[in-house]
């Protein structure tokens, strides 16, 4: 099997341009954060505090996650619930953000993972891909933009959804949450040695697109 493994700093343009990348590959789009997303997702229902280990390591014994695509777009099953949609708030990204500073969160999915890329050709997205969750991926990319850049686009995204969103607000969070990732004890964000390093700072998306698409298509020549 073929594994492409994207990693990198959210805002950099990662799902999409994977996503687009695995379309034109034919190989399965795995987005890992929905994982994270969902287990977030989990606890917030639960009523409990997502920041608290102990709570979330019991919670995890009654969960079941599952992906499933339909029509090639990656559906999350919690046990049994298609919750693709209901994941995508900042509520929940905030949960998925604390819960996967924790071991035996990252634990819980790494099977998961790891046996999608077992089984399929996939392009796989998150933070730890290329280091840890497939140290093996036939190409591994590390996808950035500065994070006045990422700002930028965060705040074009969150006024077109009708979202309040001050440039210097947004710019702080993105940095803080850069932090977070790139910190924390178990598996930050890091590039991988062998991973090419793509800068998207100040281009299109369709510019980024291309060039990634033309650089894997290179490297499976
Ligand atoms: O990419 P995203 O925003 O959907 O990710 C949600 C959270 O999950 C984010 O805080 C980072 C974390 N995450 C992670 O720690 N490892 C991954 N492989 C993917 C996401």
């Amino acid at each position: 099997m073929i594994n492409i493994a994207i990693d990198g700093p959210s805002g950099a343009g990662k799902s999409t341009i994977a996503k687009h990348l695995a379309k034109t590959l034919g190989f399965l789009y795995v987005d890992t954060g929905a994982l994270y997303r969902a287990i977030g997702l989990y606890v917030l229902r639960q009523g409990e505090d997502t920041r608290d280990e102990d709570t979330v390591e019991k919670l995890l014994e009654n969960i079941q996650l599952r992906l499933a695509y339909v029509e090639g777009t990656q559906r999350v099953l919690l046990n049994g619930e298609d919750v693709s949609q209901a994941i995508r708030t900042q509520e929940v990204a905030m949960a998925a953000s604390n819960v996967s500073a924790m071991p035996c969160v990252r634990e819980f999915l790494f099977s998961l993972q790891q046996n999608m890329a077992r089984d399929n050709n996939v392009v796989m997205d998150g933070r730890d891909i290329g280091t840890v969750v497939l140290p093996n991926a036939q190409i591994k990319i590390f996808l950035t933009a500065t994070a006045e850049d990422r700002a930028r686009r965060r705040c074009l995204e969150l006024k077109e959804k009708g979202q309040q969103a001050e440039y210097e607000t947004v710019l702080e969070e993105v940095k803080q949450r850069d932090y977070n990732d790139s910190h924390r004890a178990i598996a930050p964000l890091k590039q991988a040695p062998d991973a090419i390093l793509v800068d998207t700072t100040g281009n299109e998306l369709e510019t980024s697109i291309e060039i990634l698409t033309n650089l894997v298509k290179e490297k499976l020549k």
